[in-house]
């Protein structure tokens, strides 16, 4: 695992896009695996500016979101398809059957999640998973407790979950979907190379218990430490509780590989 501090979340949020664009120019059939949040609205509008000055090509790219609400229907405004839609999937040329999330309308939300499994398999496997950090140190929405082996399945979400995405639902977290679908820990570690984005000072203790406590499926995005390729992009206020700043920043500061991003 590697992190690299920027001085703030819009300089954080540019640098993960950067990495992202460089994976897609490598390779344009990328299998780009995608997170929801307010952390990564700005790591689209980023990839947007990108498409759009630069030419950045999703054409031939195939995207699979991390997760989605159970019984909501993908046009309600909360669902992560209309997140995905509003902050990418409408502003890039990414062709429409190419982007996929789990159906959380599915009647059989099993054997659904046994199809999202098989839909990544069938792409080749995830080349790059983004992933956001949750209050509770979720990724996706593997609450704590989630098996740090588990595949894309149904989970029940916990309150401070629906409390953290209450925005998307008119502030009521009652009214934030109670279950959704979500990639397991084990899909998410399958992808081969995952990078994290965590912004502001409330991730700073949670994100001190990621990537530096001990792994626990108490804290699910401490899983990542087991993961051969992890960057964890964090601004300053989100890496304040970090033990190991100055070997971090170190290391972005003199490692090759950091170069071009620099
Ligand atoms: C939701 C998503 C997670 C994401 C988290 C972070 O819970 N299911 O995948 O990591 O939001 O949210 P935010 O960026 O708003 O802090």
């Amino acid at each position: 695992m590697e992190i690299i501090i920027l001085p703030d979340p819009q300089q954080a949020a540019l640098l993960a896009a950067r990495i992202i664009a460089k994976e897609l120019r490598a390779k344009p059939a990328l299998a780009l695996g995608l997170a929801t949040g307010r952390t990564m609205e700005s790591v689209y509008a980023c990839l947007v500016a990108l498409h759009r000055n630069e030419g950045l090509d999703f054409s031939r790219c195939s995207t699979f979101n991390l997760d989605e609400y159970i019984g909501i229907p993908p046009e309600h405004p909360g669902s992560y398809r209309s997140y995905m839609e509003a902050h990418l999937f409408g502003q890039v040329n990414l062709p429409a059957g190419r982007s996929h999330l789990p159906d959380g309308m599915a009647a059989d939300l099993d054997a659904e999640s046994r199809h999202y499994e098989e839909m990544i398999r069938e792409a080749g496997g995830i080349d790059l998973q983004l992933l956001g950090l949750g209050s509770d140190g979720h990724i996706g929405f593997n609450e704590p407790l989630s098996a740090l082996l588990s595949r894309t399945r149904e989970k029940a979400l916990t309150p401070a979950t629906r409390q953290q995405n209450a925005p998307m639902f008119g502030g009521d977290p009652a009214q934030v979907p109670a279950r959704a679908i979500t990639m397991g820990v084990g899909t998410i570690l399958d992808s081969r190379r995952c990078l994290l984005l965590a912004t502001g000072a409330e991730k700073a203790a949670i994100l001190a218990k990621a990537v530096e406590g001990p792994i626990t499926a108490m804290v699910t995005a401490s899983a990542l430490q087991l993961h051969p390729t992890c960057q964890v992009v964090v601004d300053e206020p989100a890496a304040a509780g970090l033990q190991g700043i100055d070997y971090y920043r170190w290391i972005f500061h003199n490692e090759p590989e950091w170069a071009d991003f620099r």
